[in-house]
C-alpha cells in the first residue's frame, strides 16, 4: 500500500501524542512531534538569556542549533547538539515558553524547514499545530484533534502529577491562555484545515479515536 504523509493538528491535552504515536506503531510509520521542536527552541533560548521576542536573539540562536530526533527503548528523543533535553522540554515554563516563541516568524521560518526535510520521507505522521495548513498542505489524510478544556486539563495533569504542583485548575488555566496564544497569533495559527476531518475525544478512548482514524485513512 502507498505510504502516506499523514497530519494531526490540534490543542495541548487533546491526546494528539498518544495518538499519533498509536496511529504510527499500527500503520507501521515514524512519528514526529512538532511540538518538541518548538519547546527545543524555547529551552535553549531560555538557556542562552535570549528574549521570547528578541527575533535577532532569536533568529542568531536558531541559526547555530542542531535539532533532531532518534528513537530508542523509551520512544522519540530530542536531542539537541547532541545532548538528549527529552526530560527536561515538559515543564510548564517551557510549555508557555514554547507557546511565546512560537508566535515569533524567525523561529517558525527555522522550523518550517526541518520539519518539510523531515517529511520527505513518506509513511510518516506528524503531529502539531500547523501540519495540515501550513507545513504540509498537500499531505495526503489530515484529522484535527479536540477535546473540552476541562478533560484536556485533566488529562495534561495526570501526565505531569509526579512533576508540578500545580492544581489541575492551574493546569487548565494554562491550557486556556496557550490556546489562546496559539490561536490568535498571526502566522500559522492554529486552526483545522479546510480538509482536515475533525474529531472530538472528550467522550473516545484513544484506541477508539485510532479506529476512526484508520477506517478514513483506508477509505
Ligand atoms: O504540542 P506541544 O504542547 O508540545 O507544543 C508546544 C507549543 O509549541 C504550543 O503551545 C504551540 C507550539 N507549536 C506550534 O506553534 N506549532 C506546532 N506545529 C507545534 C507546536
Amino acid at each position: 500500500m502507498k505510504r502516506l504523509l499523514i497530519t494531526i493538528d490540534g490543542p495541548a491535552g487533546a491526546g494528539k501524542t498518544t495518538v499519533s504515536r498509536e496511529l504510527a506503531d499500527r500503520l507501521g510509520y515514524k512519528y514526529i512531534d512538532t511540538g518538541a521542536l518548538y519547546r527545543g527552541v524555547a529551552f535553549e533560548a531560555r538557556y542562552a538569556m535570549v528574549g521570547q521576542d528578541d527575533d535577532i536573539g532569536l533568529e542568531n540562536l536558531c541559526n547555530t542549533l542542531n535539532l533532531n530526533f532518534v528513537k530508542d527503548e523509551r520512544g522519540l528523543r530530542l536531542l539537541s547538539n547532541n545532548s538528549d533535553i527529552t526530560d527536561q522540554i515538559r515543564t510548564p515554563e517551557i510549555s508557555m515558553m514554547a507557546s511565546a516563541v512560537s508566535a515569533r516568524p524567525v523561529v517558525r521560518k527555522y522550523l518550517l524547514g526541518l520539519q518539510r526535510n523531515l517529511g520527505r520521507e513518506k509513511g510518516v505522521v506528524f503531529e502539531g499545530r500547523d501540519m495540515g495548513t501550513v507545513v504540509f498542505p498537500d499531505a495526503d489524510k489530515k484529522f484535527y484533534l479536540d477535546a473540552s478544556p476541562r478533560v484536556r486539563a485533566i488529562r495534561r495533569y495526570r501526565e505531569l502529577e509526579s512533576k508540578t504542583s500545580q492544581t489541575v485548575e492551574e493546569v487548565e488555566r494554562e491550557i486556556r491562555l496557550r490556546d489562546e496564544n496559539d490561536r490568535k497569533r498571526e502566522t500559522a495559527p492554529m486552526k483545522p484545515a479546510d480538509d482536515a476531518l475533525i474529531l472530538d475525544s472528550t467522550d473516545f478512548s484513544v484506541n477508539e479515536v485510532v479506529e476512526m482514524m484508520l477506517s478514513y485513512i483506508s477509505n
